[in-house]
């Protein structure tokens, strides 16, 4: 009674209280909690930023050490898992197996997992809780690259490799999906570094359907695990973390730049998305996408240009002055580049949205400990619908049935 259907697709309705990403989509801003992405992105690195987003602040040099070697402690997955990503059939798409990992990994860790642990595991700020909620989140954050390189290499029948010592996350991560047996094999660093940039690009966005689900999830306490494999499976859609894999299939369906004018003709009649363009925050550029650009340029020039790059720019030629994108304020997204400066690195296409998830754990996980925290305790997250089916009608037995 007295339900009215407010907010389809949420565009207005806020459903918590935030201290850890800002958006302001009118003059295209993005600070983690309160430093400005441009900053970070030059200074930082996405491990000092996953402590920043996680804990609020930056990390001194001795936090940064221990959160940096307890992420690489908790990397290694058991020798068991590797019989979970054989099961597989050899052209799953890798995004399935890391959704599964996902929750996979929590049946390793009943401590972990409120429903037999007490509801209340994680709830309750005390140091005791304070450092399991701590140690998932190790976990989560150290085993993400890991369980993603087995994706990568479960494919092309590639034994598994253990996380290496002494390399960056992004190091790490490349060394677990490239290395052939060679002993001293190291990533090319200057590629580590731009994957480095864009894992803290995509580290966060605010709620997001990733981070929405995550938290939806996570409001009914359930394990983190199950959790993050809710919000890993939101966003393989391709309106989420999927667009950086529709970019390059719409760029390879597109073909030579000439192609472009009729492309956009046929999204101006709706027919065709656009994809890497628009946002449901920003109107103006996403400040992400001029990062990602700078990234690709340093990207280019080891690997050398992506032919796709002219009909991109061609692209985003076109749709800037064109009027119906500039009326619905349509610009480009972190995701109109990110592809092919992954192509260029040489990732197969289906598995961009990984390189979306594996550094979007942290976000997903940022909020999670900080609604499991918020005062007054979490309340599950359970809206309401308006009932338009039909009223009450008797059973008809299937012989009288017309
Ligand atoms: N191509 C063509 N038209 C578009 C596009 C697009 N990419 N995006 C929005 N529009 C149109 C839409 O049809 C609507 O037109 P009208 O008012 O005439 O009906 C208008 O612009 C407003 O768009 P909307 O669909 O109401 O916007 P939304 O906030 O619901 O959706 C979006 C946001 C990101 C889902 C959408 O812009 C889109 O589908 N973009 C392409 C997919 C994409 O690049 N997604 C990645 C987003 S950034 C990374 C992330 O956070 O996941």
């Amino acid at each position: 009674k007295g339900l009215r259907i407010a907010d389809r697709g949420f565009l207005n309705t806020a459903v918590i209280k935030s201290k850890i990403t800002h958006i302001d989509g009118d003059a295209g801003v993005l600070r983690y909690r309160g430093y400005p992405i441009e900053q970070l992105a030059l200074k930082s690195s996405h491990l000092e930023t996953a402590y920043l987003l996680i804990y609020g602040v930056l990390p001194t040099k001795q936090q940064h050490n221990v959160f940096q070697s307890e992420v690489h402690r908790h990397s290694a997955m058991h020798a068991d898992s590797e019989e979970f990503f054989r099961s597989f059939r050899y052209d799953a798409h890798p995004m399935a197996m890391l959704t599964s990992a996902f929750a996979y990994l929590g049946s390793y860790y009943a401590e972990a997992n409120p429903s037999l642990e007490g509801q209340n595991l994680y709830t309750t700020g005390t140091p005791e809780s304070l450092t399991i909620m701590d140690k998932q989140i190790y976990r989560l954050i150290g085993k993400a690259t890991t369980l993603a390189a087995m994706a990568y290499r479960v494919r092309q029948g590639r034994e598994f490799v253990t996380p290496p010592h002494g390399l960056s996350y992004t190091g790490s991560f490349l060394y677990q999906m490239d290395h052939l047996g060679q002993e001293d094999y190291r990533p090319n660093p200057v590629l580590e570094k731009a994957l480095d940039v864009l894992f803290l690009l995509h580290a966060d966005h605010e709620l997001n359907a990733s981070c929405t689900t995550v938290l939806q999830t996570g409001s009914s306490l359930v394990d983190p695990y199950s959790a993050i494999a809710a919000g890993c499976a939101s966003l393989y859609g391709p309106l989420h973390g999927g667009a950086n894999e529709a970019v390059i299939r719409m760029l390879i369906s597109i073909g030579k730049p000439e192609n472009v004018p009729s492309f956009i003709e046929a999204v101006k009649r709706r027919e065709k998305v656009l994809s890497g363009f628009g946002h449901r925050v920003y109107k103006t550029s996403d400040p992400r996408s001029f990062i990602v650009r700078k990234t690709a340029d340093e990207v280019f020039k080891i690997t050398g240009k992506d032919e796709l790059l002219e009909t991109a720019m061609a692209l985003h030629e076109a749709a800037m002055k064109d009027e119906y994108f500039i009326k619905r304020k349509l610009a480009p997204n972190v995701d109109f580049c990110s592809g092919l400066i992954y192509r260029a690195m040489g990732f197969p296409l289906d598995f961009f949205p990984v390189l979306f998830a594996v550094p979007r754990v942290v976000g997903w996980l940022a909020h999670w400990r900080q609604m499991m925290l918020q005062e007054g305790g979490v309340k599950i997250w359970r809206p309401r619908q308006i009932f338009v089916g039909a009223a009450k009608r008797d059973y008809v037995p299937i012989e009288e049935r017309s």
